[in-house]
């Protein structure tokens, strides 16, 4: 069984187990690989990312009461009850609980009157690993929270939610682009994000090839205040050429910056505007099937995060080196999401993957003292697909 029948069914069947009735329904929201575009999304530019095949899934019924009742499976079953009619806060005995408590808060400053619910939650998503656990847990809820009361909500205004959640009640300051790709992303096709309008275009993936996500189990530290840090300096940048974000400054006017902008801005900004042109060119060679040119377009990416964004780790270089080695300009590998561990991301032809994943069997651990994960992904629907 595939890993959204998997996730479906364990709360499906267990639900009766902690709520002692049937659930109404099942809601799912997947995680998400970014192809091209890193730390582009928060500086109003461009991503291309791909909803994948790993869920968190919600068994959700209706309460006649104010209250939200939720079990975390994967927490110990841990349980824990909000009123939706006082002013909700915290649990820092149970974090995972912030995004439910984020997200249910969210929908009731946009005006919305909530009913109870009773949750069951599990899901797939590997978790620290760079793959948006959170996100598609925040889309998962607003989908269930959707479903029960009937609001007939656009996955586009559910990422908003999501995003919102996650900044003013989480406390991390992050784009757009997770929650929308784990709400909109489309089967088979990555969806180029422009995050100023919010308007995403799809693009086939080339059938012959695969993602092939690579996890370094780097212990991912600092991530929260680095990836804060990032953001002041793409912000002070934007500041200092006086645009509103750094999505609406060219090459030609970067350039004129060097010496006269702070050494460390310039190349944060450098990372950032360069990272834009390259992920509107990926989303063209995709649509051309021009695959040496992602190549190309995925090792430039890898080199601006390390060298001028200063986002990647030695293990890290090391793995998208190895797959490199071997797939050389047949594919396209790279380090996804926000940095300082996590994953790697490869555009693998079928026919390279045992190849790649054997090279890396016998070279990661010995180059780098850590154990790999492979995941092989295709593009998957999002939680509001049909929005
Ligand atoms: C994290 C954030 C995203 C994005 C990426 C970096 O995943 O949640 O909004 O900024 O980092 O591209």
């Amino acid at each position: 069984m595939n890993h959204l029948g998997e996730a479906r069914n364990l709360v499906e069947e267990v639900f009766p187990k902690y709520f002692s009735h049937q659930a109404q329904t099942v809601v799912c929201a997947p995680g998400r690989v970014n192809i091209i575009g890193e730390h582009t999304d928060y500086n109003d530019g461009f991503v291309l990312p791909a909803a994948i095949q790993f869920y968190t899934a919600i068994a959700v019924s209706p309460r006649t009461d104010s209250f939200v009742e939720a079990v975390a499976l994967d927490h110990n079953a841990q349980r824990v009850r909000i009123n939706l009619q006082k002013s909700i806060v915290n649990n820092k005995d149970a974090p995972w609980s912030d995004y439910l408590a984020g997200v249910l808060q969210e929908f009731q400053k946009h005006g919305f009157t909530l009913s109870g619910m009773n949750l069951l939650i599990s899901g797939n998503v590997p978790q620290g690993a760079g793959l948006s656990s959170s996100a598609s847990f925040e889309i998962a809820i607003a989908a269930a929270i959707n479903t029960i009361n009937q609001l007939g909500i656009h996955g586009r205004d559910a990422a908003l939610i999501g995003q919102a959640a996650e900044n003013n009640f989480v406390g991390c300051r992050c784009g757009i682009m997770d929650q929308l790709v784990s709400a909109m992303g489309k089967k088979e096709q990555a969806m180029l994000l422009d995050c100023r309008s919010l308007e995403p275009t799809f693009y086939s993936i080339p059938a012959d090839l695969r993602l092939l996500i690579i996890n370094s189990n780097v212990k991912r530290g600092l991530v929260g205040s680095e990836y804060n840090l990032r953001r002041q300096q793409c912000e002070d940048a934007a500041a200092w050429f006086e645009v509103s974000a750094l999505r609406d400054i060219s090459i030609e006017q970067l350039k004129q910056a060097e010496g006269k902008l702070d050494e460390t801005v310039y190349k944060r900004a450098r990372h950032v505007v360069t990272e834009n042109q390259r992920t509107i060119e990926a989303a063209k060679a995709m649509a051309a099937g021009d695959v040496k040119k992602l190549s190309r377009l995925m090792a430039e990416s890898h080199q601006s995060m390390r060298d001028d964004f200063a986002i990647t780790v030695p293990a890290i270089d090391t793995l998208v080196e190895i797959v490199s080695e071997v797939l050389g300009s047949n594919g396209g590998v790279r380090m996804t999401g926000g940095g300082f561990g996590g994953c790697v991301v490869a555009l693998v032809p079928l026919s390279f993957i045992h190849k790649v994943t054997e090279h890396v069997a016998k070279e990661y651990e010995k180059r780098s003292g850590l154990q790999e994960t492979v995941y092989i992904c295709e593009a998957a629907d999002g939680g509001f697909a049909d929005s």
